[in-house]
């Protein structure tokens, strides 16, 4: 029986994201280029995404490249930036197939002219698409969007917009780069490492989060089943007592 068979397929998580985490490490542990490992690591995001698509989830985000990324050897920047144009542009074809709305949050300002036409290209031509919403996490750091966000309520303020005292936590909400998405409710990190390394630290307030030693280009749909089924497992309080979550999916069913 297959993980999948197990899955209830009315408590998905309505939002997912992930921590595309150990390619490097993949490819060097087999005595190639990290880069190599970054081809790989597209091969899983072309399972997980069709994984996603056929269960039915609406959000699905994954953090392809954080702003902190840039740090890394011209190289390997510039090879990770090539693939992830060339794939983005490769797949708009399998996308509207699929009927996947692709969105994109980051500092689109970084990035080299040509992958942000082909980006905005593939942008434009999902956008009518309904099913899955995938979100590519490109030049994203969640401080970089806290501080533009910061900027921009700034800016309205002063220009007599908004007002202080109206500033409430949906008002925040509406200045992120995640505005037109819910919290991810499933937040997965692969490769072993369990931390956030910037990367939705507002949203993820309340997501379940999920660990796993497996290697981003070794990560398969029945490893997304089985991190599905873990958090089917968990009871999410929202701050609230046991007692109190049961009593109100009690009355939820009846
Ligand atoms: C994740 O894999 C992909 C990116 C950060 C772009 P890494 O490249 O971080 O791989 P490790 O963690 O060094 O193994
Ligand atoms: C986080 O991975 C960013 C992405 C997966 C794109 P990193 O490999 O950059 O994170 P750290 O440096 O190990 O925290
Ligand atoms: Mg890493």
């Amino acid at each position: 029986m297959s993980q999948l068979d197990k899955i209830d397929k009315d408590h998905l998580p309505l939002h997912i994201a992930i921590i595309m985490d150990g390619n490097g490490r993949w490819a060097q542990e087999k005595g190639e280029d990290r880069l190599f490992g970054h081809y790989q690591g597209v091969e899983s995001v072309r399972h997980i995404v069709e994984g996603c698509a056929e269960l039915g989830i609406k959000y699905l985000t994954l953090y392809a490249f954080s702003t902190e990324n840039w740090d890394r050897p011209e190289p390997e920047v510039t090879g990770l930036m090539e693939l992830l144009a060339d794939t983005i542009r490769q797949e708009v074809g399998t996308l509207n197939k699929n009927n996947i709305k692709l969105q994109l949050i980051g500092n689109i300002e970084m990035l080299p002219g040509y992958a942000r036409a082909g980006i905005e290209e593939a942008i434009e031509l999902t956008k009518n698409n309904s099913g899955l919403t995938l979100i590519i996490a490109l030049s994203y750091s969640s401080r970089w969007e806290l501080v533009e966000a910061v900027k921009t309520i700034a800016a309205d303020v002063k220009e007599g917009i908004l007002s202080p005292d109206q500033i409430s936590q949906d008002t925040l909400r509406h200045y992120l780069a995640t505005s037109a998405f819910p919290d991810p409710e499933l937040m997965i990190r692969t490769s072993g490492e369990y931390r956030i390394s910037n990367f939705l630290l507002y949203q993820l307030a309340y997501a379940e989060l999920y660990f796993t030693d497996t290697r981003w280009p070794d990560f398969r749909k029945e490893h997304l089943y089985e991190a599905i089924l873990n958090f089917q497992q968990r009871q999410r309080r929202f701050g609230k007592t046991g007692e109190q979550i049961q009593r109100e999916s009690a009355t939820d069913t009846h």
